[in-house]
């Protein structure tokens, strides 16, 4: 019994020795130690033995179980370590790597400039107004002075909303003119930006849906020399104190005298001997940028106001055409198409 009692040990010791898991640790401990286990059934024989053995027997076996069960213990507590490392090696995070941004979004360039347009007459004293993108004859037309059946409707490519003709898509910002001279008195500095509608194919340079930022100022002293200070000054604080500025005489059913403004082209150089292949001005080295003029007294007496009284001049751009002159963009689609390649130019 010594002898199965020494072997057991020793192998039991082996077994624990080249445990790799905790489970195959599990599984020697059940095999020596457990209740039906080795040691176990060695002990049952204890009995069989002369009674001045056993004492001897008993206390080596003893000896044997503490030994098998210290170096279980051992073994389990080096397998626990070893997989701790393990995971602390291989699930560890990386604090000092670079994080994976997110992409920003920003405001459109279009509206960038149209922000950038309002600030500059906002500082003069200007408020901002707004009104309907589906306007009616008398708004769009009526009350700006185009006689009913006049060619200069033509001209504007308008689309009906119904049938009818009265309901339709604004084909200008003009009607706000309208709409707040109804509803305010004198003095008015008001800048209306705002989305228009015309029977247009889509190209480089036409859209069926632009923009257009209105201005207007209405009060007892109001001159062609204001509206002409008013503009140069604004020109020049968007694009540069160097801006030089054309006014050619007109013609707008709202205003009298009209005129249309143009700019220096700013990318080929002087507006004297532009550069034939200038994609900005096609050579043309003025480039076209406004109308505006006197509000016609027909347009004040609709508006509800004394033309012996008051008076006011109206300028209205595309804020589309500005942007494209701000960028140097070659094509007016660039700005509807909403790729993120070409917005993503415009980060501010
Ligand atoms: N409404 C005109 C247009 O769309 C622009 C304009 C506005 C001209 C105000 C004169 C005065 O072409």
């Amino acid at each position: 019994m010594r002898a199965e009692l020494a072997e057991l040990r020793q192998s039991a010791l082996a077994e624990a020795a080249a445990c790799r898991t905790a489970a195959e640790l599990e599984a020697v401990r059940v095999r020596y130690l457990g209740r039906k286990g080795s040691l176990n059934a060695i002990l049952r024989g204890l009995g069989s033995l002369p009674p001045g053995e056993r004492p001897a027997l008993g206390a080596l076996a003893n000896e044997v179980k503490e030994a098998i069960a210290q170096a279980l213990a051992a073994k389990g507590a080096e397998l626990g370590a070893e997989h701790l490392r393990r995971a602390l090696s291989e699930e560890r995070i990386d604090v000092t790597l670079p994080g994976r941004s997110r992409s920003r979004g920003h405001v459109h360039p279009l509206r960038q400039v149209e922000q950038e347009i309002v600030d500059i007459f906002m500082s003069m004293g200007f408020r901002v107004a707004e009104g309907p993108e589906i306007e009616d004859d008398e708004h769009n037309f009526g009350a700006l002075n185009f006689p009913p059946d006049h060619p200069a409707r033509d001209t504007q490519d308008t689309l009906f909303v119904a049938a009818g003709e009265d309901t339709l898509l604004r084909t200008h910002t003009s009607p706000v003119q309208v709409r707040v001279m109804r509803s305010s008195r004198p003095p008015l500095r008001v800048i209306a930006p705002g989305t228009v509608y015309r029977r247009d194919e889509l190209d480089p340079t036409h859209s069926p849906m632009f923009h257009q930022v209105e201005g207007f100022m209405v009060d007892e002293q109001v001159t062609f020399a204001d509206l002409k200070g008013v503009l140069i000054l604004f020109l020049r604080r968007l694009f540069g104190p160097e801006t030089r500025v054309r006014f050619r005489p007109s013609f707008f059913p709202f205003t009298e005298p009209s005129a249309e403004l143009d700019i220096a082209c700013a990318a080929c150089g002087t507006a004297e001997a532009p550069d034939a292949a200038c994609r900005v001005c096609r050579g043309a080295g003025w480039l076209e940028i406004l109308g505006a003029g006197m509000i016609h007294p027909n347009v004040l007496r609709a508006g509800g106001h004394d033309p012996g009284a008051v008076r006011g001049f109206a300028f209205g751009m595309g804020t589309d055409r500005l942007t494209q002159l701000r960028y140097g963009l070659d094509d007016l689609r660039l700005l509807f198409e909403n790729d993120v390649r070409f917005l993503g130019q415009f980060p501010f």
